[in-house]
């Protein structure tokens, strides 16, 4: 009776059955694994974000398929500030940048297609390709000093179903940046074979380090084809809004080709609500201090590990430049389930298995440095006691 897009085993996995028994049984559960800005005891500027929403021009409804031109010019000064030019008229308004990848993958593939996407990465791509009838083919980034990406496997991935390359910029969770000579090699294996990069930059503002050949947004080139995707989730630490966004760039007559075909999938579907795209311009600005707080948060949590960790010790820290995660490896003397149940089991401490972002091999935990920092450091404490 149902599609086949959707069969994926509904069944809840170990971890999450053991966590869910410990809940049930009333324990405290230091949850390292927090990914909700909302849930990590960020002060919010309540009483302005309310204000915001409350403005009266939101009982028009006056749709525009791209979104409302304040809301995008907002976007466009946004990107202005990052020193790159993305007019309002290549930014298109999406619920989330879940909906961004979907309206991407009506506009580029056709059933069957393939796209590729990063290894390790954000565990959402299989999903939200078979949803639209399109597969996933993995190129690897690889850890030598910092994690590069695997060029020369990426070449070796491309087919004739190809339709366009993901980058996650900073990935999650590794948080890698893309480089410069990253970029010239991708800009030349688009160019050449006509695939589209879609470069998701949710994270592009949680840097915690400088690095000059580091890549920002792909937002302002001028070949090829390029789709930079962001939003308030992360950006403002505001997810609930559901206010997302595709900026368009590369080569003219290609984006305008692709801007028309967008605009006639968000039309179709309009679902970006009015409240908040009225509102947002004010959220952008009330989100650079939520940006603020969280920034601060994942450096001191970033530092603490380092701290925490000694120099010989058999887990180590893996190289992170940007985002909001910290990885890491681990001895391989237990699978990264049995890590993750020990850890759960014995201390009360959640963290994620490598394998959710399909780490190459094991055994690699994942932490999320969102985390309240005080939980933060005592459930550092009780893994370093188990895993040092
Ligand atoms: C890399 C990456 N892209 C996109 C998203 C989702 O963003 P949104 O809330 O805009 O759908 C996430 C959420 O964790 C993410 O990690």
């Amino acid at each position: 009776m149902f599609s086949s897009r959707l069969a994926w085993r509904l069944t809840r996995n170990p971890i999450a059955r053991l966590l869910a028994e410990k809940r049930a049984a009333g324990e405290t559960i230091l949850d390292l694994t927090e990914s909700n800005p909302t849930r990590a005891g960020i002060a919010y500027p309540a009483a302005e974000i309310s204000r915001a929403l409350a403005d009266p021009r939101a009982l028009a409804y006056d749709p525009d398929p791209a979104g409302l031109p304040d809301a995008r010019e907002a976007v466009s000064a946004y990107y202005r500030e990052r020193g790159c030019d993305a007019a309002p008229e290549r930014i298109l308004l999406t619920a989330s940048t879940s909906e961004a990848y979907a309206y991407l993958f009506k506009l580029l593939a056709d059933p069957g297609d393939e796209i590729l996407s990063p290894r390790p990465s954000y565990p959402l791509f299989e999903y939200l390709a078979a949803l639209e009838s399109v597969s996933i083919v993995q190129y690897p980034l690889f850890y030598d000093h910092g994690w590069h990406m695997d060029l020369a496997a990426l070449r070796d991935r491309i087919t004739e179903r190809t339709r366009a390359i993901v980058l996650v910029n900073p990935n999650n969770p590794t948080g890698s940046y893309l480089k410069r000579h990253e970029l010239d090699a991708l800009l030349a294996i688009a160019s050449g074979r006509g695939l589209a990069l879609i470069s998701d930059e949710v994270f592009g503002d949680y840097t915690f380090t400088e690095d000059p050949s580091r890549v920002g947004t792909l937002a302002g080139l001028t070949e090829a084809l390029e789709f930079s995707l962001s939003g308030l989730s992360k950006i403002g630490g505001l997810p609930q809004m559901k206010l997302g966004w595709i900026a368009m760039a590369g080569e003219p007559q290609r984006r305008r080709d692709a801007w028309e075909r967008l605009e006639l999938i968000a039309d179709t579907y309009l679902s970006v609500g009015t409240p908040v795209q009225v509102a947002f311009p004010s959220l952008l600005a009330l989100g650079a201090g939520v940006q603020a707080q969280i920034q601060a948060r994942t450096r001191a949590n970033l530092a603490h590990l380092r701290s925490a960790l000694p120099a010989n010790a058999a887990s180590t820290l893996l190289d992170v430049e940007g985002g909001w995660y910290a990885t890491l490896q681990v001895p391989r003397t237990r699978t990264e389930q049995e890590w993750v149940l020990d850890l759960l089991r014995s201390a009360n401490v959640l963290v994620q298995p490598g394998f959710f972002y399909d780490f190459e091999s094991e055994a690699y935990l994942v932490l999320s440095l969102l985390t309240e920092s005080a939980a933060f450091r005592e459930g550092v404490r009780r893994l370093l006691a188990i895993a040092l």
